[in-house]
């Protein structure tokens, strides 16, 4: 997959591949990743990027003329079917299910944008508008980065258990279950029986109750428009009729 960043930071988005997943599947080869600087779009003497906005106001806008110039470099250095995409807090909810159609493509271009905003004449060039959240970041590469982890590991051969990527919250829709390791015992509290039972199937069950419970607790809005299964229900239910009565440390 090829990832490219119009930014005017590249040194920001290379950490991204310094290490871990991202970085491990740039070495094998699973990403081609880079970044394309506006700013190398100039033709003045002060290789001006922005300048003050029509109308008046604080801030300062970025040019059209070098991103447009950026993005087409991008593009020609992509593969066909690539999507350009503005990082934005204007733009479409960035969420799991997006994460995966953006796994599935070619490349993908993400423009991050820095001070005020960009020239809106830019958007022209732009096959879609993508957030990351409602909260305002001074620029995009931040939101660029997060949306390159969550596709990273999606692709196969990234994440060293394939399975650990399909049981992450979120891949099924719900939350995910708690987690333990060794010691059994600790003064925080023990590991529930049913993980050390060896029973597979009652663990499963539990892992998928406790996935249920949690999302019920904490985002009801993502089991709203959600048909359960019979099962699923059924272990949800049983979660609700036991909360308060259960104790989890005491397993
Ligand atoms: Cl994609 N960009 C910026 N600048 N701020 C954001 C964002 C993106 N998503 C949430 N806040």
């Amino acid at each position: 997959m090829h990832l490219t960043v119009v930014t005017l930071f590249p040194d920001l988005v290379e950490a991204l591949y310094a290490g871990g997943i991202a970085g491990r599947a740039r070495e094998r080869g699973l990403i081609r990743a880079g970044g394309v600087n506006p700013r190398d779009f100039t033709h003045d003497v002060h290789r001006t990027v922005d300048d003050r906005p029509y109308g008046g106001g604080p801030g300062m806008v970025m040019k059209v003329e070098p991103l447009l110039a950026a993005i087409a470099a991008a593009k020609s250095a992509a593969p066909a079917g690539t999507p350009v995409v503005m990082m934005s807090p204007q733009g479409q909810p960035f969420d799991q299910a997006l994460a995966r159609e953006f796994a599935a493509l070619p490349g993908l271009i993400l423009v991050a944008g820095r001070y005020e905003g960009v020239d809106e004449r830019v958007l022209g060039a732009v096959d879609r508008e993508v957030s990351i959240g409602d909260y305002v970041l001074s620029g995009g590469e931040l939101a660029a980065m997060v949306v390159m982890d969550a596709v990273i590991r999606l692709l196969p051969g990234a994440v060293g258990d394939a399975a650990s990527c399909t049981q992450d919250s979120f891949w099924d829709g719900l939350l995910d279950c708690p987690h333990y390791t060794r010691p059994e015992t600790h003064a925080t509290g023990e590991v529930p029986a049913v993980l050390r039972s060896g029973d597979h199937e009652a663990i499963r069950r539990w892992r998928l109750q406790q996935s249920l419970g949690r999302t019920w607790l904490r985002r009801p809005g993502l089991l709203a428009g959600r048909e359960l299964t019979r099962e699923q229900d059924r272990l949800l239910q049983d979660f609700i009729d036991n909360l308060g009565i259960d104790d989890p440390a005491c397993g």
